[in-house]
């Protein structure tokens, strides 16, 4: 049996129970794992959605234009049912979104417009008023607004909930979810309340989002609106798909928190998920006092973590917004007490350089010429030169030293100490504060690699 089309496959994910990062909550938890879909996210379903009721309506007329301002995900489920319908896409995003976002979108047939992140929503050069513009000056285009467009919540009340009903065999207790323009958790959270009433259904929002005081005081308090890192969800406003009656609490996930957990869940579970899936599951963390042992309880994973291959998922990204501790050198050699650095003086012998290298186990002995740093001994570097004239054992080192290792900063990040060691030097020095020499080795920096 064949599909008619990538639309086809759109929904039906699975439900994947969370094993490790649980283990210590008193019940089950389920992942709707989201990436399964065509475009790696939940969006792909109120995407076609959206499309399918513009059409009915007509809105959209065939060759028409798609225009949206999209993080990505929302794009890339336009663009999908765009191919196929036979749509153009032009699609308005923030220079905050991962650069792989929009790429995907431009490998997809899309056009991507930049646009800056900080200004205010009604600000000209916003996302939202570009793609406002744009729907006006392109002929025959159909501006989608997910943010309104109820299409969007009623995608999750016709699939996610109903799919959700069904693999839990109605045992579902709680429902998780990071929030955004709100169809996730209205269309699903209605559906569910449908069907049980008390099945609680908690938002995940962002700090620098209004959407907890919202809920919480009815006020649009433009003091908790500030530049966040978490992608995908939390708003500076409130769109039209929110009914607030359908959400039981809400709860904030710093950005450091939402990022660490996302790359456990990959870890951990084996599930490689968007910085959202971190924060939701971080979320649920935080309120695990308020669970008990029969509750089962969804968090909704919404897209894929190939998307944050340059963020969450990259070590350097993660040092440099404090998300991650940074190892120096200071912290390589901490586990050494008082042990002293192990050099040779230049006019002592090859053999003796050899004698200390067997007693202490070492490759690499700096040479310090009245305790300056002028050359280096290595191992490899002394078997060739043996191997040519064995004579040289009892040379002076002087004549046969190689080049002195590199000197880095004591807080230089291990990152930075791997690409200063290669073939040619084996190792790095450094002074501490009271001015004495420290050596890093290629050994220690594997050591520390693969704790
Ligand atoms: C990665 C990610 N997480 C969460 C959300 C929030 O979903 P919703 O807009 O349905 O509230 C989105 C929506 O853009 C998203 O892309």
């Amino acid at each position: 049996m064949w599909l008619n089309n990538i639309l086809e496959t759109i929904g039906n994910t699975p439900l994947i129970r969370i094993n490790k990062i649980t283990r210590n909550l008193p019940c089950t938890v389920l992942a709707k794992v989201e990436y399964f879909n065509p475009g790696n996210s939940i969006k792909d379903r109120m995407a076609l959605k959206m499309l399918e009721v513009a059409e009915l309506e007509g809105k959209i007329k065939p060759g028409g234009t798609i225009i949206e301002g999209t993080s990505g995900n929302t794009g890339m489920g336009l663009a999908l049912a765009a191919c196929v319908k036979g749509y153009k896409c032009i699609f308005t995003t923030t220079d905050k979104q991962s650069k792989e976002k929009a790429d995907i979108l431009k490998a997809v047939g899309a056009e991507v417009i930049v646009c800056p992140t900080n200004v205010e929503p009604e600000d000209p050069r916003s996302y939202y008023s570009v793609s406002k513009r744009l729907a006006t000056e392109v002929p025959n285009s159909w501006y989608v607004n997910q943010y309104d467009n109820l299409a969007n919540r009623e995608a999750h009340y016709e699939q996610t909930g109903p799919e959700i009903w069904e693999q839990t065999e109605g045992k579902v207790t709680h429902l998780v979810v990071a929030t955004g323009t709100g169809g996730t958790i209205i269309g699903t959270g209605k559906y569910l309340k449908e069907k049980n009433p008390n099945i609680k259904v908690w938002a995940i929002d962002s700090y620098g989002s209004l959407l907890k005081k919202y809920f919480e005081t009815g006020e649009l308090d433009q003091k908790e609106v500030y530049p966040y890192i978490s992608e995908g969800f939390g708003e500076d406003f409130v769109p039209e798909n929110y009914d607030m009656k359908y959400i039981d609490k809400f709860e904030k996930v710093t950005d450091k928190d939402g990022a660490i957990m996302a790359r456990r869940i990959a870890k951990e579970e084996g599930l490689f998920c968007g910085y959202s899936a971190g924060s939701v599951l971080q979320g649920l963390m935080q309120l695990k006092d308020e669970l008990k042992k029969d509750d089962v309880v969804v968090v909704i994973f919404h897209d894929h973590g190939s998307r944050y291959v340059g963020k969450v998922y990259n070590d350097q990204w993660m040092m440099e917004r404090g998300f991650l501790e940074v190892k120096t050198f200071k912290d390589l050699i901490s586990g050494r007490g008082s042990q002293k650095l192990i050099t040779v003086s230049p006019d002592q012998t090859v053999l003796e350089a050899i004698e200390l290298m067997k007693k202490y186990d070492i490759e690499n002995i700096p040479v310090m010429d009245n305790g300056n740093n002028t050359g280096a001994i290595s191992e490899s570097g002394l078997f060739n030169k043996i191997l040519n004239n064995p004579d040289i054992k009892t040379q002076a080192i002087a004549l046969v030293m190689e080049k002195p290792y590199p000197e880095v900063a004591f807080d230089t990040p291990v990152e930075r100490l791997s690409s200063q060691i290669n073939r040619e030097n084996g190792a790095v020095l450094s002074r501490d504060e009271s001015g004495g020499y420290h050596i890093v080795t290629k050994y220690d920096i594997i050591q520390s690699l693969s704790k």
